[in-house]
């Protein structure tokens, strides 16, 4: 144990006869059981205060027939919950999304040519490919949502992809219910709507939330846009703000503060004419290393858009934001410098330890310092200022939501290759932002942790005060787990094997009154 103290101090021990990720293949590979309210046995007492439920969206399905997806982005939707009712016991289900997509897919015996990011093996004809072009994506596998309805009063159950449309589902059964294409604001017939965000944000002080659509532009000469929404319910959203872009560009999140809402455009740009030569998003993406990022910071209020600049880099996940008395925007996200961590989500790459390993996939933790009396942006780097580098390059962040819109120092997330060697030896870490030498890591040799969810204990007195939830895979017995974590120590205080093993899972939340 002091050993493995010191190696956690100087930086990752690898042997090159070892195998650190045993069993990572798994992750990618389908399991078709559907269980329902399974009840988990944990080996401690689970915190008398833990009453909720936690639902994740994830992979489920990666063949059907003689067809097989070769993107894991690709795969069907699975949900998977945990129901604390908060006497001591814990519920498990899992359900796939019963999509259209996937429904007519099974019924067919074979994966119905919808349009999907990669493509299928074999693929589909020229023919079938350029009539889903036509079509939205239905596989909704990214991640989960509530949006309150004022008007019912009611909360709507989301599951959602980087796109306009979504569906409601039934939280307690994992049911899909009706897929849902709200009507877009402002909608003008020579554009057509292309992407939007998984990760809505909800505005502060407020029940709704902050959303954005991108629109292609379908005649040469006029600008394409990207309009910023206000989600008031499932149906019903309007128009905060528009602004034209030159560049149709991929972007997965953005930040939003009391007053603001900020978009950074990293340079990941669709490439028109090969999308239309090709009928294949991911061909028509391309990735510029010199770029810099285009922000386009609006005002929540007035719908006024400001645009900056930033130094090129490739952004996923903003983990926080919030305004200072300093007439500031602090937000932080974790950057990768190339486009390793897309490409790698091959499923025969993900399958093979050899062609897996050659991708350099870290993410690095960057402090964006935009000051509101110049309109520009500083960047801070957490990694080089860190005893512990592996806190440092993490991405799936959670943090404690209470802190949301505020002045906050922790964040937990994952880490991959952290050895630089291999693959899929992955660690959850705690990283303290505000400085203080607290950084923390969880880590067992051939488990994989996925994305946490911080609990925080009702009347908790720090930031740190709660539990984190984490399914986890053991790649040797090949079993998943649900583990609770101690954020304070990060170390494990009670797990419970799940009946099934789970593929590999994307976002999910926690819902601290549904049970
Ligand atoms: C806890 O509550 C659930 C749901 O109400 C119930 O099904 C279960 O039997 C209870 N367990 C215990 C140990 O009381
Ligand atoms: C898919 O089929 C199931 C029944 O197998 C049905 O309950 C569900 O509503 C269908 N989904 C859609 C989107 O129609
Ligand atoms: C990433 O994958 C795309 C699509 O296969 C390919 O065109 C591109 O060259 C790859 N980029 C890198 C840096 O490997
Ligand atoms: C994995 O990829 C390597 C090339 O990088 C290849 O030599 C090997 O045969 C592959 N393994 C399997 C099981 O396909
Ligand atoms: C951080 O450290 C790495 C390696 O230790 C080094 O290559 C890089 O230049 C440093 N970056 C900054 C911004 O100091
Ligand atoms: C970090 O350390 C400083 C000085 O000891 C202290 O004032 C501050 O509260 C600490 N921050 C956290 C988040 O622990
Ligand atoms: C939290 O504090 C409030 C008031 O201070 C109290 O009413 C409530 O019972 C406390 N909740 C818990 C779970 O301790
Ligand atoms: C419970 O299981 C976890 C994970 O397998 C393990 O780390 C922990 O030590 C176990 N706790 C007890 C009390 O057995
Ligand atoms: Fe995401």
């Amino acid at each position: 144990m002091k050993i493995f103290s010191a190696v956690l101090l100087v930086g990752w021990f690898t042997c090159t006869l070892c195998a650190y990720d045993t069993g990572f293949e798994k992750l990618y590979e389908s399991n078709n059981h559907e269980i329902e309210d399974y009840p988990l046995i944990f080996n401690d007492t689970l915190p008398s205060w833990l009453r909720g439920t936690y639902i994740k969206n994830g992979l489920g399905r990666f063949e059907v027939g003689h067809r097989r997806f070769v993107n894991a982005f690709d795969t069907f939707a699975k949900l998977s919950s945990w129901k604390f009712p908060g006497n001591g016991s814990c519920f498990f289900s899992t359900k796939f999304v019963y999509s259209d997509f996937y429904n007519k897919s099974i019924a067919t015996n074979d994966i119905y040519p919808d349009p999907i990011l990669v493509g299928v093996d074999p693929p589909f004809t020229q023919k079938q490919k350029f009539a889903a072009l036509t079509r939205r994506i239905d596989n909704m596998n990214v991640n989960i949502y509530r949006y309150y309805n004022a008007e019912t009063k009611e909360q709507e159950y989301v599951i959602l992809n980087d796109c306009w449309k979504l569906y409601r589902v039934e939280p307690k059964t994992l049911t899909t219910l009706q897929a849902v294409d709200a009507e877009i604001p402002e909608q003008e017939f020579e554009y057509k709507n292309v992407m939007s965000s998984a990760h809505p944000v909800p505005e502060p002080g407020t029940t709704n939330h902050i959303e954005y659509v991108t629109s292609m532009s379908l005649i040469p000469g006029i600008k394409h846009k990207v309009q910023v929404i206000r989600i008031k319910s499932t149906n019903d959203r309007e128009q905060i703000a528009v602004f034209n872009v030159d560049e149709l560009r991929y972007m997965h999140s953005f930040a939003v503060t009391k007053n603001y809402a900020v978009f950074f455009q990293s340079p990941y740009k669709i490439n028109l004419e090969k999308l239309f030569m090709t009928a294949e998003a991911f061909k028509a993406l391309e990735y510029s290393n010199t770029d810099p990022i285009e922000v386009y910071m609006v005002e929540l209020k007035t719908g006024k858009v400001t645009h900056m600049q930033t130094e090129n880099g490739l952004l996923m996940h903003f983990i926080n934001a919030y305004e200072t008395d300093n007439s500031e925007i602090i937000t932080d996200a974790p950057v990768y410098t190339n486009i390793n961590m897309i490409n790698i989500t091959m499923i025969d790459i993900l399958h093979n330890a050899t062609e897996r390993n050659k991708f350099d996939v870290r993410a690095w933790l960057t402090r964006f310092i935009i000051d509101l009396k110049t309109n520009t942006i500083k960047i801070k780097k957490f990694f080089n200022s860190t005893h512990l580098p592996t806190a440092s390059r993490i991405d799936m962040p959670t943090i404690n939501e209470n802190y949301r819109f505020k002045e906050y120092c922790y964040v937990y997330g994952i880490a991959k290759k952290i050895d630089d060697v291999n693959f899929g030896r992955y660690a959850l870490a705690k990283k303290d932002l505000c400085g203080n030498t607290t950084d923390l890591v969880w880590y067992v040799e051939n488990v994989v942790p996925t994305e946490a969810w911080f609990v925080p204990r009702p009347n908790g007195t720090s930031e740190d005060d709660g539990v984190l939830l984490s399914m986890i895979f053991d790649g040797v017995k090949l079993q998943n787990s649900l583990i609770l974590v101690d954020p304070k120590t990060m170390k494990t205080i009670s797990a419970a094997v799940l009946p099934i093993r789970n593929p590999a899972t994307t976002h999910g939340r926690f819902f601290s009154d549904l049970f």
